[in-house]
Parts: structure tokens; C-alpha cells; sequence
């Protein structure tokens, strides 16, 4: 399989790493230059990028890799979207005019609601997956990532049919890289169950500026459950069905597994970057004003950190 890799960050370098060194039916792998490396990746030249990559064990090593030139988007069967939720929209129309027909768009964020953003060409000629991962990834430094929790991902389709080859043979690709990887025949209701668990540790830990751990604390069991009870509603009225106490421990058992993480928002707002608000509980907040439900709590987490970021 070609593949090209879009998103120089944590997520794409970690996927970029294990690909490249442990799926064997990997023919080429490559990352998309950012609008900046444009000009350095033009005129077929190889253009090789070196970073580090520290490892679960804490040993670093250096690693490199190579800006995708239009011959390889052309050729690509799977394009690996590893960029913020509020960026998929773009960076799949500056690209698609250049991949063929049977390439793969696998989109690798948090939130839901960006399969609205792409523009119909894009779903009626693409099958479009989602990955959906709890491994924990840093970029403390642009050119240095880090491997801080291990944890597995879900692969399934969004949009659009694969063949039982394919699926079969994409499956192993990602569980050779970083296992375990589970094929999702319903991937949109774990994207729900990831809504749910972000849409309270992400607003939180941002606004409270605390780690991940701290959301456990008895101060937040009202706010909690307010959260979870107005996601279950909307997923309801989306025809999803969910059980509000089944939600809460899923979001109490993340916020102890990743006890000492820094959440993405909380990371994105100390960076003073644009947030991934509006695909979380903005998300929440749209499908309420669509059905009609009061969402109050998602609606004024998703109004705090606007005020709070750069969004
Ligand atoms: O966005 C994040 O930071 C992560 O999805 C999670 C699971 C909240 C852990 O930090």
C-alpha cells in the first residue's frame, strides 16, 4: 500500500513511526508538505524531515521522514488525515483534485461533525473511515514527539463501502504498526462514546487548567452527569442509544488512566492555538438546536472556552 500521511504532528508522526518500521506491506509512506514546505517539495525532489521519537521504554532514537510529492498523492490508497477537526475540511479540498479515485480517507481527530465540512465530490468518490486512538502523543518541540500512554485504536467506515479484502488487509496494516487495532462495524457509536469522554475532561481540564485526574474530583459530579444526560439526549434524538451511567464511567475510567495527562484542549489553550471546541461540545450543542433539546451546560462550556481561547 502507498501511503501518504497528512498532519506533522504528534498523532502523524507516531502512525508515520510504527508504519514505516513495523507493516511489512507498506510500499511507500510519506508526509504532506505543510503550505511552508511547499516550495522545498516541489520539482521532485526528495526532501527528508529529521525528528526524535522518545518511546514508552523513555529511549529516544532519530527518525526521519519524507515529504509526499504530487506522484505519491497521485498513487496514494489510503491518505491518513491526522490534523485538528476544524482542519479537514481544507486540507481534503487543497488535496483531492490530486488523489485517484480509490484512494482511502481515514480522519484521525477528536469530536465528530466534520463529514458535514467535505464537500459531496469528495464522500460521493471516496470511501472515508474514522481512527479512532487513546495513545497518548507529545510534541513538546516540532521536531521531537513523545510516546506517553500506551492504548489502542478503532478503524471503521464513516461513508461510503469497502471490500472484505481491503478491510481485512487495512486492519492488519494498523495492528502490525501500533496494535491493538479493532475493525468497528459501527464506528460512529464509539465516536459518541469518545464525544462523550472528551466533551467533559477536554472543556474542564482547559478552563480549570488541571490534568486529566483531576476531573474525578467530587466538585465535578453534578457538572458530570448534566454533560453526559444532554449528550444521551441529542445521540437519542440522532437515533444512538446510550445509557448515561455507562458514559460516566467510561469518562471517570479515561480520567484515571490518563491521570497525569495534559489534555489536548487544556495543551491547545496553553499554546494559545485554536481548540477543537466546536466539534466537541459545539457538536453537542448544534444537534440540540437541531432537535429542539436544551443543552445549557455543553452550550456554556462551549461559549467559556471561546472566550478563554483563540477560536
Ligand atoms: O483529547 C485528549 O486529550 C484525549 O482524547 C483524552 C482521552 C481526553 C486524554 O487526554
Amino acid at each position: 500500500m502507498n501511503i501518504v500521511i497528512v498532519g506533522q504532528g504528534a498523532m502523524g508522526l507516531l502512525w508515520h513511526n510504527h508504519m514505516q518500521t513495523f507493516s511489512a506491506n507498506v510500499a511507500s509512506i510519506s508526509l504532506l508538505p505543510s503550505p511552508k514546505q511547499s516550495q522545498q517539495a516541489a520539482n521532485n525532489k526528495t526532501v527528508t524531515i529529521e525528528y526524535s521519537y522518545t518511546h514508552l521504554n523513555g529511549l529516544s532514537e532519530q527518525c526521519n521522514y519524507q515529504l509526499a510529492q504530487i506522484s505519491q498523492l497521485n498513487n496514494a490508497d489510503v491518505i491518513l488525515v491526522c490534523v485538528k477537526s476544524y482542519q479537514v475540511k481544507q486540507v481534503l479540498a487543497d488535496i483531492s483534485d490530486k488523489l485517484n479515485k480509490h484512494a482511502i480517507i481515514i480522519l484521525a481527530h477528536n469530536g465528530m461533525g466534520t463529514l458535514h465540512d467535505i464537500a459531496h465530490a469528495i464522500l460521493d468518490q471516496h470511501t472515508i473511515l474514522a481512527l479512532l486512538t487513546t495513545h497518548g502523543c507529545a510534541r513538546p518541540m516540532p521536531k521531537h514527539i513523545i510516546h506517553t500512554g500506551l492504548g489502542q485504536s478503532d478503524l471503521g467506515i464513516l461513508s461510503g463501502r469497502l471490500s472484505a479484502n481491503i478491510t481485512n488487509t487495512l486492519t492488519e496494516l494498523f495492528n502490525k504498526a501500533l496494535p491493538p487495532v479493532h475493525w468497528q462495524e459501527n464506528i460512529i457509536a464509539k465516536q459518541w462514546q469518545k464525544l462523550a469522554v472528551n466533551c467533559v475532561i477536554n472543556p474542564l481540564t482547559a478552563l480549570y487548567n488541571i490534568d486529566n485526574g483531576e476531573i474525578n474530583s467530587a466538585v465535578f459530579s453534578d457538572l458530570k452527569v448534566m454533560l453526559i444526560t444532554e449528550l444521551v439526549q441529542v445521540a437519542k434524538a440522532e437515533n444512538f442509544d446510550f445509557i448515561a451511567t455507562d458514559l460516566l464511567n467510561l469518562v471517570n475510567q479515561v480520567a484515571t488512566t490518563t491521570a497525569r495527562n495534559c489534555s489536548s484542549m487544556r495543551t491547545d489553550i496553553l499554546a494559545k492555538r485554536t481548540t477543537e471546541i466546536d466539534y466537541i461540545n459545539g457538536y453537542i450543542h448544534r444537534l440540540g438546536l437541531k432537535h429542539h433539546i436544551s443543552t445549557p451546560q455543553n452550550s456554556q462550556l462551549l461559549q467559556q472556552i471561546k472566550m478563554l481561547g483563540q477560536d
